[in-house]
């Protein structure tokens, strides 16, 4: 069966993608009379008509890279129907130039955002796949999305390392981890760092609280606090008030971010020194660890499956220790946010972690 098969690879950039899209490349060319063609920039490719059909040679040697071959875009999905300066119909301009490329199908690597135009194209008469790719790991209906574990490992190093200045100078150290909506990555990466206090954007704080954990720790002798914050982490205050609201107040502070607030409230509230560090963008980057490696084949390898078998209009899921898939139009756009009687929050509250409620 000869079968046209376009990839794309959309919003941020993380571990595995090209793992993934590798692993359909090669299963597709093992399993099919495959031809595939790479678009570049993500849906911004897809809706410029800028691609290229690749050769086999190109899927070589990328297991280990990070980034992706194919580059990405942040396209967001509120705008794929707006009509903009350009004058560009988008949703028009992706199917028009699917049909230009001759595609049976599409496979879109990506997280929320990409899985909700995923869906809208799917909606369209489109032949369509989703890979789960994120280092949120929040998309609904799969139990891990690729990239996570390798951001785990590289915030959970960044923890460890910090431990020790905390421990030398008396610190108080706040690692910033990324997580704007969904907190696993500070989860996973605050238990296996052996942080003292975790806070996520599930769980909001009481900044009293986290200072009597400082407190506290102190009082035993412990001189040191490892505290882990969620890039999207709220006050009880900041929870309660608008988002238009919440970002105004913080545009008219002097700290943007989230850990700077913490770390200068707890200073005043404790007078231990605080630290801040925030890894960023390191957590994205880099080589997929073994783990990632194996899921993102995986899941590209599952995606050639269901070209074969002509099942569209699903995204690619680990569901226990079995790869299966969800339809797009049950999971696009459906967060996955801590669940805050998960066994690792309550594990994590039986060792004594605080988070700060
Ligand atoms: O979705 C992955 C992620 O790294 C989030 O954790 C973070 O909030 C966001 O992307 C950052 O996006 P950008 O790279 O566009 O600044």
């Amino acid at each position: 069966m000869s079968v046209r098969i376009g990839i794309l690879t959309s919003g941020g950039d993380c571990p595995g993608l090209n793992a993934a899209i590798r692993g359909v490349a090669r299963a597709a060319y093992q399993t099919l009379d495959a031809e595939i063609v790479g678009i570049r920039a993500g849906y911004r490719g897809l809706i410029d008509g800028d691609y290229q059909v690749m050769q086999q040679s190109q899927f070589s040697g990328i297991l280990t890279m990070g980034g992706t071959i194919l580059g990405t875009s942040r396209t967001p999905f509120r705008n794929m129907r707006v009509v903009e300066e350009d004058n560009v119909d988008k949703v028009h301009a992706m199917k028009m130039n699917y049909r230009a490329m001759r595609l049976d199908c599409l496979v879109t690597l990506g997280g929320n955002g990409t899985h909700k135009t995923a869906n809208l194209l799917s909606q369209e008469g489109l032949n369509i796949i989703g890979l789960p790719k994120t280092i949120d790991n929040d998309i609904f209906g799969t139990d891990f999305t690729f990239g996570f574990h390798t951001a785990v490992d590289i915030a959970t190093d960044v923890i460890d390392r910090i431990h020790t200045t905390a421990a030398s100078h008396n610190r108080c150290m706040v690692i910033e981890i990324m997580g704007n909506k969904a907190g696993w990555l500070s989860l996973y990466a605050g238990m296996a760092g052996g942080a003292d206090v975790i806070l996520l954007p599930e769980i909001p704080y009481d900044i009293e609280k986290v200072a009597k954990v400082i407190e506290d720790r102190s009082r035993i002798g412990k001189n040191f606090t490892i505290i882990a914050v969620a890039e999207g982490a709220l006050s009880l205050e900041e929870a309660a008030m608008k988002r238009k609201e919440r970002e105004a107040a913080w545009q008219a502070d002097e700290f943007y971010s989230v850990s700077h607030r913490v770390a200068s409230q707890l200073e005043k509230l404790t007078n231990v020194e605080c630290r801040t560090v925030i890894p960023g963008h390191m957590q994205r980057g880099g080589s997929p660890c073994a783990y990632d490696r194996v899921l993102s084949t995986q899941f590209g390898v599952h995606a050639a499956h269901l070209i074969k078998k002509g099942k569209f209009g699903v995204s690619v899921a680990l569901k226990g220790n079995d790869i299966g898939e969800n339809k797009l139009e049950d999971i696009a756009g459906v967060p996955k946010p801590v669940d805050l009687d998960h066994q690792i929050v309550k594990a994590a509250r039986n060792i004594n972690i605080s988070f700060g409620d």
